[in-house]
């Protein structure tokens, strides 16, 4: 039987992209708009929200193995480049409302302009570039995983299901080579999973 992630993780997971998108459409285009005291409200309710929901998404998926699905077992240096993509991650989705809400708190102390205001204003825009990257390489690291069937992309994408590995023979023989990879920077870094 292929382990599966639980309904509460898939739900977390897809639905987190709801807020997600809309954190980054709703994005403020320019300082003076905090002006506007509701604006400036509801800014900071939903960057708590926002880092509340991250908190507890991080918390509760941390007992999860990574590559949960994986039929095979996954060399323990690729499993560390997923798990730094991941923490990666996590750290993009916690900067952007903590940098968000001490901007809101800087604006409201009547800081409004200069070094230190600029330098949130640009660690923010940087978290958000920033989880753009990531974003798109878990995205393309998933699809990879999926045209090898390898079951991790099954264990949390509810379309598109793998039945078994793929037979194709060019996919099989740069899956090799990519294992072939990871064992050998294994062994110059002696890295193991615990
Ligand atoms: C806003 C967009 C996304 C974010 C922030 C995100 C983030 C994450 C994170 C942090 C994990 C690790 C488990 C966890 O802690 O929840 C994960 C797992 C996973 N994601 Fe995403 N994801 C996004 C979109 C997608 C999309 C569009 C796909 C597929 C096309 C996808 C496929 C997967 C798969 C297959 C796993 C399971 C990996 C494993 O079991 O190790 N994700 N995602
Ligand atoms: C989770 C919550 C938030 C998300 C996802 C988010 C997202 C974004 C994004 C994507 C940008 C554009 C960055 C760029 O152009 O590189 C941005 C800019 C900005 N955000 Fe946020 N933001 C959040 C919370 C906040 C909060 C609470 C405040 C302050 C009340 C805030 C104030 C700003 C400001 C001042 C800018 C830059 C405008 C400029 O370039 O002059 N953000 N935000």
């Amino acid at each position: 039987m292929e382990k599966s992630h639980t309904n509460l993780a898939k739900i977390i997971h897809w639905g987190f992209i709801i807020l997600y998108t809309y954190g980054i459409l709703k994005q403020i285009d320019d300082l003076s708009q905090l002006e506007d005291i509701g604006l400036l409200i509801f800014e900071v309710i939903f960057a708590s929200v926002f880092l509340l929901i991250v908190l507890i998404r991080y918390f509760y998926m941390s007992r999860f193995e990574t590559f949960l699905g994986a039929h095979e077992p996954v060399p323990a240096m690729h499993k560390f480049l997923a798990k730094t993509i991941h923490s990666s991650m996590y750290l993009c989705l916690v900067l952007l409302p903590i940098t968000g809400l001490i901007i809101a708190g800087l604006f409201a102390q009547e800081i409004k302009d200069g070094p230190l205001i600029d330098s949130v204003v640009g660690l923010h825009g940087f978290a958000a570039d920033l989880s753009y990257l990531l974003i798109a390489i878990h995205v393309v690291a998933a699809l990879y995983s999926r045209i090898k069937g390898e079951g991790v992309w099954s264990s949390m994408v509810p379309l598109w299901k793998e039945k078994e590995p793929t037979n194709h023979e060019i996919i099989k023989k740069i899956s090799f080579i990519e294992r072939g990879f990871f064992e050998k920077l294994e062994g110059i870094f002696s890295y193991k999973d615990k």
